[in-house]
């Protein structure tokens, strides 16, 4: 990303903010000389060698891993919340079956603000209890909206079940090749959350800091970052992954196909970053899962279509895959349909922007840079 110098003010501009270093952050820390990503301090792989999702969620909001007593107290607490009132549930079958499912998550943020008469608390507890209230009910939302795209049933959350059996379990039920009856699935599905948890000020975190820095609520926040999560070059970016995957659908013919991308000058989704240049810290874990669910699901030709792309791009390019490459063919081949995606990122990304919003709300000022005018000149209406 350039910079340039706007011609009035001699002003240098940071395009797209890049480089731009604009607070302070405890909650996560990139490093992209060492590709390292630590949460709280710790390194990102390790949190998913050794913990659960849930585990992640708490150590986001606390700042350490849970104690077996929080743990069971947290995940008590989540799992009794994860029940959506009737009215959002008409309120999605109201929806269009057609729209983007990001715009059924953004929808269904906003309306669940609606209902908390403690949504302007802005404490730290306050900020932590809407964002496990959002994290124990989005699945729900996420996971019926896409049966009701096929005409099936809701299947209510079961308290008995984690956060990640307990999506798969909601979305495709718990009959014979039900993701949510595999352990391998559920454990790929986890990773995949601890993996999308959080990542310092990406867009739609810093969109989520900017709107709570206004003194607007979570809820507020929230919805604005699923709108910027939306965008291909953010989140969207492991559902275009998987449509590319599609369009290749030969690996014979992957390495071809991004040659010839890289000749017409096409960007190629699940590749690059605007932190790592030199490779995304997350991948090496998403890929190991992404070998496992193929070796699972029969889904050899997804990694070899994958090697062969990544190795092509690493030829011409030197660009380096980032999560969504390994991301997209994992979940597709656990049987979700491509759209929901990025709801499931949603999921994931709830627990790093509340943290985030937390954080800006315990030191804040108003985020609000300038701009260099490169207008028409001053005039009068009357001349
Ligand atoms: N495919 C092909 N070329 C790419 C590329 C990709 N995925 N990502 C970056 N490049 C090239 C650009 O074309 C540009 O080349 P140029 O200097 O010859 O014009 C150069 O690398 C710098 O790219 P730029 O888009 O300016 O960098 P950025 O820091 O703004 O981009 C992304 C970061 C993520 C927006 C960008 O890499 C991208 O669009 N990737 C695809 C979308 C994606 O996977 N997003 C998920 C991110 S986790």
């Amino acid at each position: 990303m350039s910079t340039a110098m706007s011609t009035e003010e001699n002003i240098e501009i940071k395009k797209g903010l890049a480089g731009v270093v604009v607070d302070y952050t405890a909650v996560s820390k990139v490093v992209p000389e060492t590709n390292s990503l630590t949460y709280r301090g710790y390194p990102v792989q390790e949190l998913v060698a050794n913990c659960t999702f849930e585990d992640v969620a708490y150590l986001l909001w606390n700042g350490e891993l849970p104690t077996a007593e929080q743990r069971a107290a947290f995940e008590k607490t989540e799992r009794s919340q994860r029940e959506v009132p009737q009215a959002l549930i008409d309120l999605i079958d109201g929806l269009p079956t057609d729209c983007h499912p990001m715009d059924v998550c953004r929808t269904a943020a906003s309306w669940l603000g609606t209902q908390d008469p403690e949504a302007d608390d802005r404490s730290g507890d306050g900020v932590r209890r809407i964002g496990l209230s959002l994290l124990a009910k989005m699945p729900t939302v996420v996971a019926y909206d896409m049966r009701r795209r096929h005409g099936q049933e809701f299947i209510a959350p079961d308290p008995e079940r984690s956060i990640a059996e307990n999506y798969l379990y909601m979305a495709f039920g718990d009959g014979e090749g039900s993701p949510a009856t595999h352990e391998a699935d559920v454990e790929a599905f986890d990773q995949s959350l601890t993996l999308y948890a959080e990542h310092s000020f990406n867009a739609s975190t810093f969109t989520g800091r900017v709107i709570a820095s206004t003194t607007s609520d979570t809820y507020s926040a929230v919805t604005g970052a699923i709108g910027a999560l939306k965008g291909p070059l953010h989140g969207g970016a492991n559902e275009a992954v998987m449509h590319n995957f599609l369009e290749v659908d030969d690996p014979d013919k992957a390495e071809a196909w991004v040659l010839d991308k890289a000749d017409n000058k096409e960007k190629i989704m699940g590749f690059g970053h605007r932190v790592y240049k030199r490779g995304d810290s997350r991948v090496p874990s998403m890929e190991a899962a992404m070998r496992r669910t193929a070796a699972n699901h029969d889904g050899q030709k997804w990694v070899d279509m994958y090697e062969k792309m990544q190795a092509a791009m690493d030829k011409r390019t030197g660009i380096q895959p980032n999560l969504d490459f390994p991301a997209g063919p994992t979940y597709y081949m656990l049987g979700i349909d491509i759209p929901f995606f990025t709801p499931i990122f949603v999921i994931a990304r709830i627990v790093g922007w509340t943290a985030h919003i937390a954080e800006q709300n315990e030191s804040n000022a108003l985020i609000r840079p300038l701009s260099a005018y490169n207008g028409a000149a001053q005039r009068s209406v009357g001349a």
